[in-house]
Order: structure tokens, then C-alpha cells, then sequence
């Protein structure tokens, strides 16, 4: 007999989390929600219980490094292990430079880079001790160049990428698997006020390709691929004359 995949997901409350555990449930895995609002928890979990064969619930803010890891152990025992751990939490403010949004910045560091670190650093103790398991991080074509107003949420995507190349060439050894998704535009709150979201899609959609990419276990993809892929090459060559006007 062969048993359900489990994944846990960070920042499964709304959005892109959400969204993959709809995808994940509908697979046939067995889930773990964390997030920081036990009710939106709650909801998510009474809608996937008849679609996964297990779903455990926990609060988490990805801010308070010291309960991650025992909240990964509480998730892990409860399902029997984890396959797949998606650091997905994150957050985008608009932080122009100077401007007093050193608040704001901090925050953004605190989330997307120190949580999105420590929640892959404990994925990975568990792993280990497993002996098998898939860290997947949500970076961003942010992270592909600094773009104004977001000087800091772009710098936080580069760091987490690079992060995760180096942790893909420590773990190579220990059956551990790292994949990097890095989204161009998909429909979530975290992108709504933005005017122009060129070739944006459904979180739906979005959400379908990137636990297509999971289960392939790929190194690193734009999500979607195409055209992301070739606009992101683009993006690196522009000067920034072209840059500063986008
Ligand atoms: N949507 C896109 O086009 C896009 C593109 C590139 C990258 N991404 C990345 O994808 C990830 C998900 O984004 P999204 O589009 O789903 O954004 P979203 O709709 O704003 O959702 C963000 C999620 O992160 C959670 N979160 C924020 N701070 C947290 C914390 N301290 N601890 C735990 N959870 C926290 C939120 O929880 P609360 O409900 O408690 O606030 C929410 O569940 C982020 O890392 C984002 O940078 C998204």
C-alpha cells in the first residue's frame, strides 16, 4: 500500500498558499496549513476535507524564527513525515528609497528573507533526519533586477534564490530535492493595485503549473515558464535608462 504525500505550506491563509493547497488536496495529499490566522486556517481545512486524505492545521508567523521548527516537528509527527515543505509566506510593500519606510523594510527582510531562511533551515533538519524531502521556495522575477519602489522586496527574492542554490549544493548528498518557483504576475492580493500586470493569470492557473513543476522536481522555474523565462533574460540585458521607466 502506498501512502498520500504530505505537504506543509507557510502563508496558506490566502493567496498563492491557499491556492496550492487547493491543488495539492485535489492530487490526493495529505496537507499541513500553517499561517498566521487560526480561522482562515479553519475554512481552508473544512473545504479540502473531503478532497485530501489528512489535513493538520497550525498557526505560524514565519517572524517568530524560534516556533518554526517546533511547529514543522508538531506537523511532521501528526502526518507520519513530510514530503514537500513550501516556503511560501512572503509579503510587498512599496518601500521608495528615502523615505522613511525603514519600518516597512525591516519588515520585508523579516518575512521574505530571515522566515522564508529559517523555515527552510528547518525543513531541512527534518530532512535529513528522514533521509528524504523537497524544499520548495517562492522567490519572484523581482528577483532578476532591482526595479524602483521595490528596491528592498526585490532584494529579499535575489537573496532567497541565491539562498536556495546554495542550500541545493549542501543538501545534493542527502536525497533532499530544492526547487525554486519564481512567479512573474499571478492574481493574489499582493499584486492587485498594480496598474499594468502584464501576463498575469489565475492564482488557479498559476497554482496548477507550480505543483506541476513540484512533483517534476525542477531546479529552478519562472512561473509560467513562457514568456517569463525569455522576459527575464530580456530584463537583465535592459539598460537601466529602459528600467527606469517601467
Ligand atoms: N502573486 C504573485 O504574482 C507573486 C509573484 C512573485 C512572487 N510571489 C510570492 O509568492 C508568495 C505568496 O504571495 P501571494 O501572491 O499569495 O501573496 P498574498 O496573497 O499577499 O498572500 C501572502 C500570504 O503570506 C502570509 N504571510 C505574510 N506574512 C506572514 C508571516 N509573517 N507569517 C506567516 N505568513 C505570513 C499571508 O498571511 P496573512 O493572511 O496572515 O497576511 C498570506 O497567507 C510570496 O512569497 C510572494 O512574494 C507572488
Amino acid at each position: 500500500m502506498t501512502t498520500a504525500k504530505s505537504v506543509l505550506i507557510t502563508g496558506a491563509t490566502r493567496g498563492l498558499g491557499e491556492n496550492l493547497a487547493r491543488q495539492f488536496a485535489s492530487r490526493g495529499y495529505r496537507l499541513a496549513l500553517t499561517g498566521r490566522k487560526q480561522a482562515d486556517l479553519d475554512r481552508l481545512a473544512a473545504e479540502l476535507a473531503g478532497k485530501s486524505p489528512g489535513i493538520v492545521v497550525e498557526t505560524l508567523d514565519v517572524t517568530d524564527y524560534g516556533s518554526i521548527a517546533p511547529v514543522i516537528e508538531r506537523c511532521a509527527e501528526r502526518l507520519g513525515g513530510l514530503d514537500i515543505i513550501v516556503v511560501n509566506a512572503g509579503v510587498a510593500f512599496v518601500t521608495p528609497v528615502g523615505k522613511g519606510h525603514l519600518d516597512l523594510v525591516r519588515q520585508t527582510i523579516d518575512v521574505n528573507l530571515t522566515g522564508a531562511i529559517a523555515t527552510a533551515e528547518a525543513a531541512v533538519e527534518l530532512f535529513r533526519r528522514q533521509g528524504h524531502g523537497q524544499v520548495v521556495g517562492i522567490s519572484s522575477i523581482a528577483g532578476v533586477r532591482g526595479m524602483r519602489n521595490n528596491g528592498v522586496y526585490c532584494a529579499t527574492k535575489a537573496g532567497f534564490s541565491r539562498y536556495l542554490e546554495a542550500l541545493r549544493l549542501e543538501t545534493r548528498r542527502h536525497s533532499i530535492v530544492v526547487t525554486d518557483l519564481a512567479p512573474g504576475y499571478i492574481d493574489t492580493e499582493l499584486n492587485r493595485a498594480i496598474p499594468n500586470r502584464p501576463f498575469v493569470v489565475t492564482a488557479e492557473k498559476g497554482t496548477r503549473i507550480m505543483v506541476d513543476l513540484i512533483e517534476r522536481k525542477v531546479s529552478f522555474r519562472y512561473v509560467p515558464p513562457w514568456p517569463w523565462t525569455l522576459v527575464a533574460q530580456v530584463l537583465k540585458w535592459l539598460p537601466d535608462s529602459v528600467i527606469a521607466k517601467m
